[in-house]
């Protein structure tokens, strides 16, 4: 059934015989253009929800079926971050309660590189249901690759509204009303990046500003570097969700998503790369705040 596929669907195959029998060989780099779903044509199922599941984002992404997913909220760890990785100054540091000290290497986490976000963009736009919303936290290099990936690239289309063409983009700014660490204008904010599949369905509440005030999570309170405050996540599940709806973060860290839909009766799913921090949610999913310790 793989040869099948393979010949009929890969451009450079090559065929050898060996002992009578015929090997198709294609390259890695070729190959590695398909998921599982495309070879095997399976169903593309939700898993078991109220989980985090240790996977690489784009992976667990493809496993989504179409339009089935009611908000993606997520903070990826992108490739920008690295800029400050040799001079030791980045909040990305495992300087949070689970990490031993800024010297230490080893806790810096994974990142997704710029090269992969096209199709990370593609694949939140697949598995957002119609009119649906979704957050992605990031800095301003890291918004206009967003920006040209979702809007110039054509992937969150255009829409009308009241006849005039509209970008579905808004930047968000959410401030941290704490002053950072900085050699010339001292960093306070971080952008979000608001999109929504096709015709935008209204938020449930049209007072809020786009500028969100939330003083971020202290280094020593955080179980991850670059932890997101709940009260920010909770106004943007209660901005964008209704009750029982499914929300999904494929960069979970700490499981700032997770406690936030929890805490408002919604669904949520998600994944990280990284094995320590798949067990902050999914420990809280299963025994709460009180026994994770976290606050
Ligand atoms: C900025 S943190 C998320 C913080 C989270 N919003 C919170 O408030 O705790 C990014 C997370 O993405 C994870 N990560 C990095 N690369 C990933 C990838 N390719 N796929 C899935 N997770 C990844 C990291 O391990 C880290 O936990």
């Amino acid at each position: 059934m793989i040869e099948r596929w393979v010949k009929q669907t890969c451009e450079n195959v090559d065929y050898w015989d060996w002992d009578g029998m015929e090997l198709v060989i294609v390259s890695c780099e070729e190959i590695s253009r398909y998921t599982w779903y495309d070879i095997f044509d399976d169903e593309r199922m939700l898993p078991e929800v109220n989980i985090t599941y240790e996977n690489n984002a784009l992976a667990f992404l493809s496993g989504l079926p179409d339009d089935s997913v009611d908000l993606v909220l997520t903070d990826p760890a992108y490739d920008s971050l690295n800029k400050w990785k040799g001079t030791g100054t980045t909040a990305r540091m495992g300087m949070g309660r689970s990490g031993s000290g800024s010297d230490d290497r080893s806790k810096f986490f994974e990142t997704i590189s710029d090269e992969d976000l096209p199709d990370l963009i593609q694949e939140i736009y697949r598995v957002l249901k119609p009119e649906r919303h979704c957050y992605i936290f990031c800095d301003w290099p890291t918004l206009l690759l967003v920006h040209r990936y979702a809007i110039v690239e054509g992937v969150f289309p255009t829409v009308k509204v009241n006849g005039v063409l509209t970008e579905p983009l808004k930047p968000l700014v959410w401030n941290k009303v704490a002053i950072g660490m900085g050699y010339t204008y001292r960093s306070q904010y971080e952008f979000v990046a608001f999109l929504w599949k096709g015709k935008k369905r209204k938020l449930n509440d049209l007072s809020v500003s786009d500028v969100l005030p939330f003083k971020r999570v202290p280094p020593s309170k955080a179980s991850v570097p670059t932890q997101k405050p709940d009260e920010l996540f909770e106004l943007l599940v209660r901005q964008s969700t209704r009750d029982g709806e499914l929300v999904v973060d494929p960069f979970m860290g700490s499981g700032t998503t997770a406690r936030a839909c929890s805490k408002l009766n919604r669904d949520w799913l998600g994944c990280d790369i990284d094995k320590r921090h798949v067990g902050f949610s999914n420990d809280f999913a299963h025994n709460g705040d009180k026994q994770l310790g976290l606050f």
